[in-house]
């Protein structure tokens, strides 16, 4: 219930934090609720991020978000975990109950799932394998949301075979390890390819996959948003394939959160993603 005379705040804890491009696309939803209130970037440094969460209750916040490095260390703090939060092994969001008690979660994968079901109306998570390349805490996520939606078998490719098999292991889904230098191969057949490695992304070394395997009907997404599109995605798209950036993943992981946080479902626009984008693109 929402009360007109409060003034609601949330955050996101990250070092460093004031890239992020989340606290645009909060108080974009904070004027479309019509809520007074606002979304902070908190420079919370390494470490200090239990004596930032325990603060959130006396200072009046209903939650925040948790960012690099903090989304590991911060599921040891929260007094309440789901199960979601514990399979991914990490939580992103922190809820602070009425009596102060945190609660934590894991929004990744649900943000992934709305945008791709935003960018692919007929994306079918039963529709065959998915490939997804790289295991680290995006990876855990997608492979969540890939299971939930009754994905019969990924094909979980990583340079460090152990983390990928460790993926396996804690999921024990239908996950099919893949060595790093079978992901060309391993495209054959699949009905999804998600890329979770930081190649690709500004600054960091292209992500090296062939695609000649790749079907046209195959759905290829990627987890980064710096750049808009990958040149993975572009290649996939000059293919024919239909392709899903990564910047949806941060505007659909939103709404959860605000549900949990203010009991408001803040919607997706068109005029919130430009706005974004132009951020992005450096245009604000
Ligand atoms: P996050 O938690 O954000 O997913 P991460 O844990 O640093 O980030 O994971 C980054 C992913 O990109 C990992 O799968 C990593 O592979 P390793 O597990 O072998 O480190 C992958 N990655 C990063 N640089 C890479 C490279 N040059 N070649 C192949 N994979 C790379």
């Amino acid at each position: 219930m929402i009360d007109k005379d409060r003034f609601y705040m949330a955050g996101v804890m990250g070092w460093p934090v004031m890239h992020s491009r989340s606290p645009l696309m909060h108080n974009y939803w904070f004027r479309q609720q019509g809520l007074k209130g606002t979304y902070v970037p908190l420079a919370i440094k390494p470490g200090a991020v239990e004596a930032a969460l325990r603060a959130l209750h006396p200072l009046g916040f209903s939650g925040c978000n948790l960012t690099i490095p903090h989304k590991l260390d911060a599921m040891q703090v929260v007094d309440e975990l789901d199960d979601v939060a514990r399979k991914i092994g990490a939580i992103s969001c922190a809820v602070v109950r009425e009596d102060g008690a945190l609660f934590g979660t894991n929004n990744d994968w649900r943000g992934f799932l709305g945008n791709l079901k935003n960018g692919a109306p007929d994306w079918c998570g039963n529709a065959g394998p998915a490939v997804v390349l790289g295991a680290g805490g995006g990876s855990r996520a997608i492979c969540h949301a890939l299971l939930h939606e009754g994905c019969p078998e990924i094909r979980l490719v990583n340079r460090t075979r152990d983390r990928a098999e460790r993926i396996a292991a804690d999921f024990g889904g239908p996950i099919n390890v893949v060595p790093w230098e079978g992901r060309h191969d391993a495209l054959e057949g699949a009905a999804t390819v998600v890329n979770t490695t930081s190649l690709g992304m500004v600054g960091q070394p292209p992500l090296d996959l062939k695609l000649d395997k790749l079907a046209r009907e195959t759905v290829a997404a990627d987890i980064i948003y710096t750049p808009l599109k990958t040149d993975f995605l572009k290649a996939a798209e000059a293919r024919g394939n239909t392709v899903v950036g990564g910047l949806g993943m941060l505007l659909y992981q939103g709404p959860p959160a605000w549900k949990l946080w203010f009991g408001l479902e803040p919607t997706v626009t068109d005029d919130l993603r430009q706005a974004m984008e132009a951020s992005i693109l450096g245009k604000t």
